[in-house]
């Protein structure tokens, strides 16, 4: 019995930075200070010059930095936010705790990202924002997403969860719209020991009430005094400890894994298997590699069966997910997202971190090519 390829192998990554990383909890052990302080400066400050914006606040988790977001650009209950019907449920889940409406909009079909024809097409007297999700670590096309809010005078949040280290014409994802949001969820390219978070922003005043906001409403120099009924999202300090190690090695991670891509890019050529394409103005941080493949379930479990792990991405579009189906049923429009609703059912996310190695790249390869090869040619068509 051969080895599995994992989907994710964290222990590999780890042990790259054992020494370093052994030395940072000894040192938040030392100085029991595990809230604020000098470890979550230093990555606030780390990070906004790596995303290149003024100001980054370090938060618990992606979610509470989408829903902070939203609620310090005034977005609330009667609103409406356009968001792509494909993403992880949390990008919904913000613009309700904040009392505003999702609107689904659909994707472009050979990027899979939010499209700007489809996001103008739901624009109503209410919507206030738009959010774009740089799904799988690609931007989306923030040229037309940003001339679009500007036209309809909209706040243009960025869902940067999966796209750590990506680019649009240069510039970083998180300095791209009004406020750039972050997972830190270990899972990511950049992630920590737990749950973590961040926004980026080249405001100050809406950089400093997510700060307060986070902190139960305190302003930083009133500690005794709330301003604002929120709750609790700060980043710890040994999260902050953990991600300075590991953002020193992410433009090199994110290297390994554009280099993984390229080898399933080459390897599965004319094999039946259709990637999604990265814009000539953009660079991903290829958190995940998605293949659009047919007969999709069989495909899966027959790579299981040769010790292959994938993923789906998302197996239940937000629209069709039990907990929104009140939402669509009083929303002005029923959902038209034919691109999302073609290729739910298709989508299949291969192993991609920075340590595969060769032999393993080969073995996906090569099994993905040999399972392909025996369906149906006829299926193979009507999903190339
Ligand atoms: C696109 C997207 N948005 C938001 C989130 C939420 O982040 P978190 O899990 O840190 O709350 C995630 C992470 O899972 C994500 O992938």
């Amino acid at each position: 019995m051969t080895d599995t390829v994992p989907f994710l192998d964290l222990g590999r990554l780890h042990a790259e930075l054992r020494a370093d990383l052994d030395a940072a909890w000894h040192e938040a052990v030392d100085h029991a200070g595990f809230i604020g302080g000098a470890a979550v400066e230093r990555f606030e400050a780390d990070w906004a010059a790596y995303c290149g914006t003024r100001h980054a606040v370090g938060l618990s988790d992606g979610t509470a930095a989408l829903e902070l977001a939203l609620a310090v650009l005034g977005v609330g209950p009667g609103d409406e936010v356009i968001v792509p019907a494909n993403t992880f449920i949390a990008t919904v889940e913000a613009v309700v705790k904040v009392g505003a409406v999702p609107v689904f909009a659909d994707v472009e079909p050979t990027t899979l990202l939010l499209a700007p024809a489809a996001a103008s097409a739901v624009i109503g007297p209410r919507t206030r924002a738009i959010i774009a999700v740089h799904l799988y670590g690609q931007p989306c096309d923030m040229d037309a997403l940003g001339a679009l809010a500007g036209r309809h005078g909209l706040a243009l949040v960025e869902d940067a969860a999966q796209a750590h280290g990506a680019t649009w014409r240069g510039r970083r994802v998180g300095s791209l719209g009004s406020i750039g949001c972050f997972s830190f969820y270990p899972g990511k390219n950049l992630g920590a020991f737990g749950d973590a978070g961040a926004v980026t922003t080249d405001d100050a005043q809406l950089a400093a009430a997510i700060r307060s906001r986070a902190n139960h409403g305190r302003p930083p120099a009133a500690a005794e005094r709330c301003d604002v009924l929120d709750g609790n999202h700060r980043l710890d300090a040994l999260q902050a400890a953990v991600l300075t190690i590991k953002l020193r090695h992410l433009d090199r991670w994110n290297a390994a894994r554009a280099a993984v891509m390229q080898r399933y890019l080459q390897g599965l050529a004319g094999a039946g298997v259709a990637f999604t394409r990265i814009r000539e103005e953009a660079t991903s941080s290829h958190h995940l590699a998605v293949a659009l493949v047919p007969d999709r379930d069989e495909v899966r479990r027959r790579l299981a069966a040769a010790g292959i792990a994938t993923g789906i991405h998302y197996a239940i579009p937000c629209h069709r997910q039990p907990a929104c189906a009140a939402l669509v049923a009083a929303a002005r429009h029923a959902p038209h997202v034919p691109v999302v609703d073609a290729t739910a059912g298709r989508l299949l996310s291969l192993p991609l971190f920075p340590q595969l190695t060769e032999p393993e790249v080969q073995r996906v390869i090569d099994a993905l090519a040999a399972i392909l090869a025996t369906i149906d040619p006829a299926i193979v068509e009507h999903a190339a």
